[in-house]
């Protein structure tokens, strides 16, 4: 019985990962509930995304980020602007893929990791961000790789802006292409100081970091969780 236990738990888990994909999707699947969809006209459906869009202009808005744009500029933003959710430990943004979006958190709060590769030990905790602020700019701006991954911690909401969205923002405000840059220098300063941190600690005692090394391969042949770093 416990073996067909976990296996329910497991397909539990992995149909709860299939739901949020498919949602960001934009597909809707009527499981576990029934979808009672009333499509009796599309001025309905019109209002409705009309609606969300003010909702995603005022969320905007109050962004420090985008304190400088206005309500027309918003809106205007908004249309291209995707809201997705997420699940508890969801990967967001993958550290050293290709990304070209920006990413600002409407609920819930992320993760910021670093592999711990090079360093003989598990990955490095960057930062933890909640709800107004912003993540995946770096990779966006400066077309490089992405230079973290970013996790859900418990579940998320997202508001995701593309490239091509971002064009008239940095037109219709001047100083928000400084505030991004400025934002970039800080956060790649930070992350630079924790690894030179993390190296210094590895060279002081290299037993350790071999010790640490060996123990997150016995972890993950066990899969075993990762114990909380301070
Ligand atoms: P990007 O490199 O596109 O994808 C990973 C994101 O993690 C990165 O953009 C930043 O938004 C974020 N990030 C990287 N380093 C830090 C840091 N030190 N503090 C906070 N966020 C960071």
């Amino acid at each position: 019985t416990q073996q067909i236990a976990g296996l329910v738990r497991f397909q539990d888990a992995v149909l709860v990962r299939v739901w949020y994909a498919l949602q960001r999707a934009g597909i809707t699947v009527p499981f576990p509930i029934r979808t009672v969809r009333f499509t009796d006209s599309d001025r309905g459906a019109s209002a409705q995304a009309e609606s969300e869009r003010g909702r995603i202009a005022a969320l905007l808005g109050h962004l420090p980020l985008f304190r400088e744009l206005d309500g027309a500029v918003l809106l205007q933003l908004a249309v291209s602007v995707r809201a997705s959710k997420y699940d508890a430990r969801e990967v967001l943004v993958h550290e050293g893929d290709h990304g070209d979006s920006l990413f600002v958190i409407e609920t819930g709060g992320v993760r910021v990791t670093k592999s711990g590769e090079g360093f003989g030990t598990d990955a490095i905790e960057l930062a933890r961000l909640g709800p107004g602020q912003f993540f995946g700019e770096m990779s966006l701006l400066t077309g490089e790789p992405r230079s973290a991954t970013v996790t859900a911690d418990a579940g998320c909401e997202v508001l995701v802006l593309a490239r091509e969205a971002l064009q008239p923002l940095l037109e219709a405000d001047p100083s928000l292409a400084g505030t991004l840059s400025r934002s970039i220098a800080e956060r790649s300063a930070e992350t630079e100081a924790k690894l030179e941190n993390r190296r210094e600690q590895a060279k002081s005692a290299p037993d350790s970091g071999h010790a640490d090394s060996i123990l997150a391969r016995i972890r993950s042949f066990f899969k075993l969780p990762e114990p909380e770093r301070r």
